[in-house]
């Protein structure tokens, strides 16, 4: 089942043109990585899917149903979260307040929210920390917040924006374990990164970006050796 669709997709800020004729699916169940050289357009196209930025072009459907309108409030009331390629948790409230944030925006009683929150953070493994600020974390458990937020407003479809940017590699291996864990109970993931383990680990399928356009489409071992693939990267 195709959960997510677009058609045609074009960006342009003034005279640059940021995304163009971009047609994807993103299958149910999933995980679906997405790479490309820097300022090929990934982040804008989180944008736009998650109603941060308007396409100057094209139409996105969401379980069939063609989006009109999108703003950030109904991506996550319909089953939509993301999270940011630079973090930005709320530095002076606690781990558990910040994550408290994100499950508000699905449960409006504090309590419930609260509730929700505290097994968020039993379920990334974030209880010892519950009362530091997010201030006086490191970047491995910044970015860890940061997914909790996300997860926390219950998603039925996850776009990660380079979660393991900044990370060491012990802490990569722990965000490769629970992403998978993600998509095992149930989650449909898309993942933009640039680490290429992780991406090609963890992806059922890849789709390639350079310079705002879609160069491949396919699974992991077939996209990286594709020559296309290779010499957008080797350019970077
Ligand atoms: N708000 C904006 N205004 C103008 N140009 C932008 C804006 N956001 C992104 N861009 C440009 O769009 C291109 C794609 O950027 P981005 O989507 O961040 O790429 P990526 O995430 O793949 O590195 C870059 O050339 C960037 O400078
Ligand atoms: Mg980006």
């Amino acid at each position: 089942m195709v959960l997510l669709e677009t058609r045609n997709i074009e960006k342009r800020f003034g005279g640059l043109q940021v995304l163009r004729d971009i047609s994807l699916e993103v299958r149910k169940g999933e995980i679906l990585g997405l790479i490309g050289p820097n300022g090929a357009g990934k982040t804008s196209l989180f944008n736009i899917l998650t109603g941060f930025l308007k396409p100057t072009a094209g139409e996105i459907y969401y379980k069939g149903k063609l989006w009109k309108e999108i703003t950030p409030e109904k991506m996550c009331a319909s089953g939509i979260a993301r999270t940011f390629q630079v973090v930005k948790p709320l530095n002076g409230l606690t781990v558990l307040e910040n994550i408290t944030v994100g499950s508000l925006l699905k449960y409006r009683n504090l309590r419930l929210a609260m509730r929700k929150a505290y097994e968020v953070a039993e379920y990334l493994d974030l209880l010892e920390h519950k009362n530091k600020l997010a201030a006086s974390l490191p970047i491995g458990l910044r970015k860890k917040l940061e997914i909790a937020k996300s997860i926390a407003t219950e998603p039925e479809l996850l776009l990660l924006d380079e979660p393991m940017g900044g990370l060491n590699s012990g802490e990569v291996e722990e965000m490769i374990r629970l992403v998978r864990q993600f998509r095992d109970n149930g989650l449909t993931i898309v993942l933009v990164e640039h680490v290429m383990k992780a991406v090609m680990d963890l992806s059922d399928r890849v789709l390639v970006l350079n310079q705002g356009t879609i160069i491949a489409n396919g699974k992991p071992e077939e996209v990286s050796r594709d020559p296309a693939v290779i010499a957008a990267y080797l350019g970077e």
